[in-house]
């Protein structure tokens, strides 16, 4: 389905995920494919239909999964969701630190090197250590599912996208195009190893030349 954005697109119903457990993960880049703009995040390239959708889909979600990467790049706050950090180093970003007991799980692995002060920091009941060299994304997944939080979304960034695709994780990526070509060197939104994913197109929307694109994984 093509939709032009007017004032009264009923976005919600547009952004229905259609079951449940369901994980999307939203991202955005520019027409020449740049994942982070000047100021080397992704809030240098994004706008204000980007920022609505985005909210939206928080609107629309149990828990956030971030890369440790994009949560010490965007320096996050701690939100009304449950934020879980995904780190092989099991090193919690310096923002969530003092985050209230439960607002911040950390998923690891149990050679994880600050895995001790992890525990520390946001409560043994919230790191979950999956996996012994590497965090397995699919356990991840189930326990979230477990602990009530079906409706996961993931908001990148392009190591742990990729890794979530490699482990069959990704229900929907949601990718939005802003009208923009800026050069220079910066990531895309999947960065590491190659993989190899078919898409089925869901939704294609458009305002103003940003284009919003719902992607299912096919399986
Ligand atoms: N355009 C967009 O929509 C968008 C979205 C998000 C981020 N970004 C941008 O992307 C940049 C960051 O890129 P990035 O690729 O470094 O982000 P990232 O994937 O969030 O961060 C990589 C780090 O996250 C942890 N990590 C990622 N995948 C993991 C896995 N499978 N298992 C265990 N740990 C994992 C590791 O942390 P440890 O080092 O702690 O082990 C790794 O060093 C920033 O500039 C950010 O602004 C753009």
């Amino acid at each position: 389905m093509r939709v032009l954005l007017g004032p009264d697109a009923p976005l919600p119903e547009l952004y229905a995920a259609p079951s449940e457990p369901w994980l999307r993960v939203n991202m955005v880049s520019t027409v020449d494919g740049a994942a982070t703009g000047a100021s080397g995040t992704s809030r240098s390239i994004n706008n204000d239909i980007d920022q609505v959708v985005f909210n939206l889909m928080r609107q629309q979600s149990d828990v956030l999964v971030v890369g440790a990467g994009t949560l010490r790049a965007e320096a996050y706050a701690p939100n009304r969701l449950p934020i879980v950090a995904v780190t092989r180093s099991g090193s919690v970003p310096p923002t969530l630190r003092d985050c209230a007991p439960g607002q911040v799980l950390v998923a690891t692995c149990s050679h994880a090197e600050n895995l001790d002060e992890a525990r520390e920091i946001v409560g043994d009941e919230h790191v979950l250590a999956l996996g012994s060299h590497r965090v397995d994304l699919a356990a991840l997944r189930a326990q979230l599912v477990e602990r009530g939080l079906p409706r996961i979304l993931c908001e990148g960034g392009p190591h742990l996208l990729r890794d979530l695709l490699d482990q069959g994780c990704v229900d929907e990526i949601d990718a939005t195009v802003v009208p923009r070509v800026i050069g220079g060197r910066h990531p895309r939104i999947l960065d590491g190893p190659p993989v190899d994913v078919p898409l089925r197109l869901h939704t294609l929307l458009e305002q103003d030349g940003t284009l919003l694109a719902r992607w299912l994984v096919d399986r």
